[in-house]
């Protein structure tokens, strides 16, 4: 591992170098951040670094710390430790990346100025951060270098989101095992949780748990304690964490045979096939209007639509069943920087009518995104087809029958290589299954 990070810590020194000799500074700053308080309150919101701040090292969780890089020398930690008897105090870092930082240590935010550097300097971090006449600047020329570059995974990146993954699927295996208990949603959401070893506040986004309808709500943010009357399908987007790397992960299960379970099969086909074609030089905007025109065949196949996919695709019917992009990029963030703008931070468009794809650059080694294709039966966008042009081609009887199931969304990460896609999520995914059988 200390192997990996020192290629790691080279690999981001060479990109600082380049980024402050484009963008005219002597030294990068880097804000972990400061805590944010709830108005007319004293509790802070959950904290969380600076991406920037932890692509350097792995501390996540503490505020008032700062990063120095300046080229030729060794990078620089000034870490917070105040003397604090209402909290634990963070306790002086350890682990593999230590010994590759200076280390200063202050006891209180402001103490941090003394050892910062002046004169041409790169400040990332948000405005709170500042302290005395350091004053995040966030150059937009050297942010736009380092946000595209970070869609190159190092090897040491690529193993934390290995170990991402593994940790997810602890939580996916018990939650399925839950539904098929008949838990409420909320009841699956704590066995995830304690089959993941996460809380709710350290999770890299707020779990997403649908039995039945609500899985038509792309997003949906409750857990019901209620358990449903009948189970009849279960959608779950959640992730886990290692070092500050995401896991992001959606799977939906049918809780008998049928027409539904059908169509989570076919999905899940077009899924593989959509993964299997993360290769370098593949535009991934492409790869999302293929994935439309498989979904039209899904559609089609499944007696729901009775069109030519191609003209589902070109007149937005797809686009009811199918409103999000096909995937993005992942790593620090779970929808990382750097999607769709090229090295020069010149923005690469989305294909017209799709307007929330979150990735549309050109698939390279070392970039590892999301494929999430879905099918849902949305109220509000089929009542939209249904007062349109193309109402007569749908099967509204289909339809109707399939509200109560919500939707399907299949979703795993896949790493380009110069080669062979590696499946991040089906890898792990096989090594929970032979763990717990
Ligand atoms: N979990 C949010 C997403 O899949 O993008
Ligand atoms: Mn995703
Ligand atoms: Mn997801």
């Amino acid at each position: 591992m200390s192997q990996h990070y020192a290629a790691h810590l080279a690999t981001l020194v060479q990109r600082s170098e380049a980024a402050l000799a484009r963008a005219g500074f002597d030294h990068l700053v880097i804000a972990s951040g400061v805590e944010k308080y709830h108005f007319l309150d004293d509790r802070p919101y959950p904290f969380r670094a600076n991406p920037h701040f932890r692509h350097w090292l792995p501390l996540a969780q503490q505020p008032h710390c700062w990063i120095v890089h300046t080229p030729g020398r060794r990078p620089l930690l000034v870490h917070h430790q105040p003397d604090d008897y209402w909290h634990v105090p963070p306790a002086p870092p350890e682990g593999f990346w230590v010994e590759h930082f200076d280390l200063r240590v202050i006891r209180e935010p402001r103490e941090a100025a003394a050892h910062l550097p002046r004169g041409r300097v790169a400040i990332v971090g948000e405005a709170d951060a500042a302290v005395a006449d350091v004053v995040p600047n966030n150059p937009q020329p050297l942010l736009d270098l380092l946000h595209h570059e970070r869609g190159f995974k190092t090897a040491y990146e690529l193993d934390r989101m290995r170990r991402a993954q593994r940790r997810a699927w602890k939580g996916h295996r018990a939650a399925e095992a839950a539904f098929r208990n008949g838990g409420s949603e909320r009841e699956i959401h704590r066995a995830y949780l304690d089959a993941s070893g996460h809380g709710d506040l350290d999770l890299p986004y707020g779990s997403i748990v649908c039995l039945n309808a609500h899985a038509a709500v792309l997003h949906y943010q409750h857990q019901s304690p209620e358990r449903p009357a009948k189970h009849l399908s279960f959608l779950i987007d959640a992730g886990a964490e290692v070092d500050g790397y995401a896991a992001d992960i959606t799977r939906t299960y049918a809780a008998r045979e049928g027409a539904f379970a059908d169509l989570v099969a076919a999905v899940e086909d077009e899924q593989l096939a959509l993964c299997a074609q993360v290769s370098a030089g593949r535009d991934f905007r492409d790869l999302h209007l293929e994935c439309h025109l498989r979904l039209a065949g899904v559609l089609r196949n499944a007696g729901i639509v009775d069109m030519d996919p191609g003209a589902m695709v070109a007149e937005g019917v797809t686009r009811v069943f199918f409103p999000h992009g096909l995937g993005h990029l992942i790593g620090l963030q779970v929808h990382d920087v750097g999607g769709r703008h090229d090295r020069e931070g010149r923005e690469i468009p989305r294909p017209q009518g799709h307007p929330y794809l979150r990735l549309t650059r050109t698939l390279a080694p070392g970039m590892v995104v999301t494929i999430e294709p879905g099918l849902y039966f949305i109220p509000s966008l089929l009542a939209e087809l249904r007062a349109g042009p193309h109402a007569g081609a749908v099967d509204w009887d289909a339809v109707e029958a399939l509200l109560p199931y919500g939707g399907i969304r299949i979703e795993d990460e896949v790493a380009c290589t110069e080669d062979e896609p590696e499946n991040l999520t089906r890898e792990a995914e096989a090594w929970a299954r032979a763990e717990s059988a």
